[in-house]
């Protein structure tokens, strides 16, 4: 058999036209110039072909490699259930992730906005290989929302739960200065891709789209039941019997009226009152737990997924409170130790939340759990929460260090039905998608 190939000749610029005997492995002739021009062309494409059919061959045996490699860690652990919790970089996200990826018994998805920050604090924090992916969500633009559901979706695991535990906190954003115009100031509201305030973006708009889309992965799940737990805050109303839902700017979502009106500049409150850092924090918690509650109405019969929320307790350390003025992250957590009693660890939060995730005892829905100060699970304790009903009063005159709040029981705004379907239907507007 002979080929023909177009190869340099030492003595010539234009090509020389060789054929080359394959079994002997040698030229046969050597013929050049431009009578050979079809002869050559076709010789070319002939040896083109057999290129881009090997580098074909190349890039299938490197994707089917990259696919082994990402499908096979995840799938050879069968018996694993499977977690994502957003915002797993730091703090609470943090703790949980690792409480549950070192427990052997979870696989942890990241769901995190800075990928390598996340990547390495896994590592930092000796997470068990193969317990854990970090995956790219930024909660404050919905196209990643929807892009970071394609990813999981492409891993083609189960999904058992999903924990919606992200949050941004701007509490001084709205004033002048700290002490005098000038002296810290705050900066102002800031806005997601879409235009929205960034603390509504975050912690409420983004959690409702991703809720709301994995839900069919959580309908899957491979362990019943599977749960969402969102987290909340005894800042933000939940009852308006909690002291710290009293604690000034107060929640107060109004009538929705920034919803109404398309939540964007010069928009800045759900209520379209006047911007306020801390309150858009807390506002953004209320509308939480009413997602929470919108969630189990509306799916928790028929697809048997519990749908919970959580006061971790004072966390006092946590870069949650990033933002604040230096003398109050240096104070805040020596007065939640000292003198409240409330403080809690990014540790002993973390295990509480590991609880809801994986503990029997948390399996229900449309509740809302919370934990109290000093008598038992917080700083001065460490003992499981259920086991700590009976304690008495803390110094925010909670009763009991673990109270679960039964969905009859959280009241206030985020009791309000008729307002919880409206902030359902309006966060279907500004996400561009309807789901029930
Ligand atoms: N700390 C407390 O005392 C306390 C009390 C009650 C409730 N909570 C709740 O507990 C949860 C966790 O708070 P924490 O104290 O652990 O705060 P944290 O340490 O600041 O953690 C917040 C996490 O959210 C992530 N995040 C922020 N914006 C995001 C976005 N656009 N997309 C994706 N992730 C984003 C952060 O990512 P980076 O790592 O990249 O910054 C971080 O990992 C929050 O829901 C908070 O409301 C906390």
């Amino acid at each position: 058999m002979a080929l023909a190939f177009a190869v340099p000749h030492a003595s010539q610029t234009r090509p020389v036209l060789q054929r080359w005997d394959v079994k002997a492995s040698k030229p046969v002739t050597a013929v050049s110039g431009h009578s050979q021009a079809l002869l050559a062309a076709s010789t070319s494409a002939v040896a083109l072909a057999a290129c881009s059919r090997r580098r074909e061959r190349l890039a299938k045996a490197s994707i089917s490699k990259t696919q082994r490699r990402a499908f096979f860690d995840f799938g050879s652990q069968p018996t694993k259930k499977t977690v994502v919790i957003t915002g797993a970089s730091s703090g609470l996200g943090l703790a949980a992730a690792r409480e549950l990826a070192k427990s052997g018994e979870w696989r942890v998805i990241m769901a995190c906005r800075d990928f390598i920050k996340a990547e390495t604090i896994a590592k930092e924090n000796d997470f068990p290989k193969d317990s854990y992916l970090v995956l790219h969500l930024d909660l404050a633009a919905n196209s990643s929302v929807r892009q970071f559901v394609a990813s999981f979706r492409a891993l083609n695991i189960p999904l058992d739960a999903l924990v919606c535990n992200a949050a941004v906190y701007f509490p001084n954003a709205h004033k002048e200065g700290a002490f005098f115009p000038g002296l810290f100031p705050g900066g102002g509201p800031r806005w997601s891709a879409d235009g929205h305030e960034l603390s509504f973006a975050t912690n409420y708009l983004g959690h409702f789209l991703l809720c709301n889309l994995l839900l069919e992965d959580l309908k899957k799940s491979s362990v019943k039941p599977a749960r969402c737990i969102i987290l909340g805050t005894v800042t933000a109303s939940i009852n308006d019997k909690e002291v710290g839902g009293m604690i000034p700017p107060v929640a107060d979502i109004g009538r929705l009226e920034g919803l109404e009106a398309g939540m964007k500049a010069p928009v800045t409150m759900i209520d379209n009152g006047r911007f306020n850092g801390a309150k858009a924090y807390k506002d953004s918690k209320v509308c939480d737990v009413m997602l929470m509650r919108e969630l189990h109405k509306r799916y928790h019969a028929s697809t048997g997924v519990c749908f919970s929320s959580l006061y971790p307790g004072c966390i006092a350390d946590t870069a949650l409170f990033r933002e604040h003025y230096p003398v109050f992250r240096f104070l805040f957590p020596i007065l939640q130790k000292g003198v409240t009693n409330a403080y809690v660890s990014e540790e002993e939060a973390g295990k509480r939340l590991a609880k809801v995730v994986a503990d029997d005892n948390y399996a229900q829905s449309g509740v809302y759990f919370s934990w109290g100060g000093e008598s038992g699970t917080g700083g001065a304790g460490g003992a499981d929460a259920v086991e700590n009903v009976d304690a008495s009063a803390d110094r925010f005159l909670q009763y009991g260090s673990f109270r679960t709040l039964k969905e009859s029981e959280i009241g206030g705004e985020a009791g309000d039905d008729e307002r919880s379907k409206r902030l359902w239907s309006l966060s279907e507007k500004l996400v561009g998608q309807q789901f029930s």
